[in-house]
């Protein structure tokens, strides 16, 4: 469905040119939910901007069911059903959630079809006519942004750290609204996260590290090494001789 072919993306700081990712190869499949992780500057969120075409690739092609849109601009993409949920969701002041769906959706929105809001867990009657401002809490603004998502129909929706800003409780509805979406659309879901409780959501787990994808794995198998890890490290320095770096385990 959503194929990265050898993409490296370099970008220029102070006159310097850095290789952010390198020979990345991804293929991902409708429906499913694949969970991006790994230590923070692996380079997961510049996977995300290159998907959404935010990056541009120095090199490789990015195809979408089969049809080549390295060339496309972030609005082609976002058109051919392409979203990306941002780490912290733009506040629209002074907008109503009724007015914002209907921007993203591009369609009038009925009292009967905003399904979507009742999709991320909020009662429609209560939010549709509601003005968005300040009273709003991070775990709503979080969910309004994904009904925006959902409104757009999507092939793919990248999810940048969506439990970053939001509370414990607010989380865990987050983690079964994930659920509910993947059994009622048929979006890919990329979610980059750290969080136990959304790697077990993961068909696959995209282990990103050094600009590189380093592991594709099931979350069996990552949860297991998980594990494996809170027994097996003691310090920081065995978990560097193991490999796991980046492991919090220096207890
Ligand atoms: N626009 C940019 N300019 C300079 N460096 C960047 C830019 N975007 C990303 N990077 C660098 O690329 C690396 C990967 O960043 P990022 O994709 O944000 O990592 P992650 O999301 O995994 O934490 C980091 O070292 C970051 O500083
Ligand atoms: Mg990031």
């Amino acid at each position: 469905m959503l194929e990265l072919k050898n993409i490296s993306v370099k970008v220029t700081e102070d006159n310097k040119e850095l290789q952010i990712l390198k020979d990345i190869n991804l293929q991902l499949e409708k429906k499913k939910i694949y969970v991006m992780t790994g230590p923070n500057g692996g380079g997961k969120s510049s996977i995300a901007k290159t998907i959404m075409g935010i990056y541009r690739p120095a090199t490789g092609q990015i195809l979408l069911d089969g049809v080549d849109i390295t060339e496309k601009n972030i609005s082609e993409r976002a058109q051919m059903g392409i979203g990306y949920a941002f780490q912290q969701p733009p506040r629209f002041k002074g907008i109503r959630v009724r007015e914002l769906l209907e921007i993203a959706s591009g369609q009038e929105m009925d009292d009967d079809d905003c399904d979507v809001l009742y999709d991320v867990g909020l009662c429609t009657k209560d939010y549709l006519d509601r003005e968005i401002n300040a009273g709003f809490s991070g775990g709503e603004l979080k969910r309004i942004e994904i009904a925006t998502l959902l409104s757009r129909k999507l092939k793919v929706a990248v999810f940048d750290e969506p439990e970053a800003g939001i509370d414990l409780w607010s989380f865990q509805q987050l983690t079964e609204t994930f659920q509910n979406i993947h059994q009622k659309y048929d979006t890919t879901l990329v979610i980059i996260s750290h969080q136990e409780r959304i790697l077990r959501l993961a068909h696959e787990i995209i282990v990103i590290d050094q600009g590189r994808v380093r592991e594709i794995t099931s979350k069996e198998k990552f949860l297991a090494e998980l594990e494996k890890i809170d027994t097996d490290c003691r310090c920081r320095d065995d978990c560097i001789k193991g490999d796991l770096a980046n492991a919090e385990c220096d207890r």
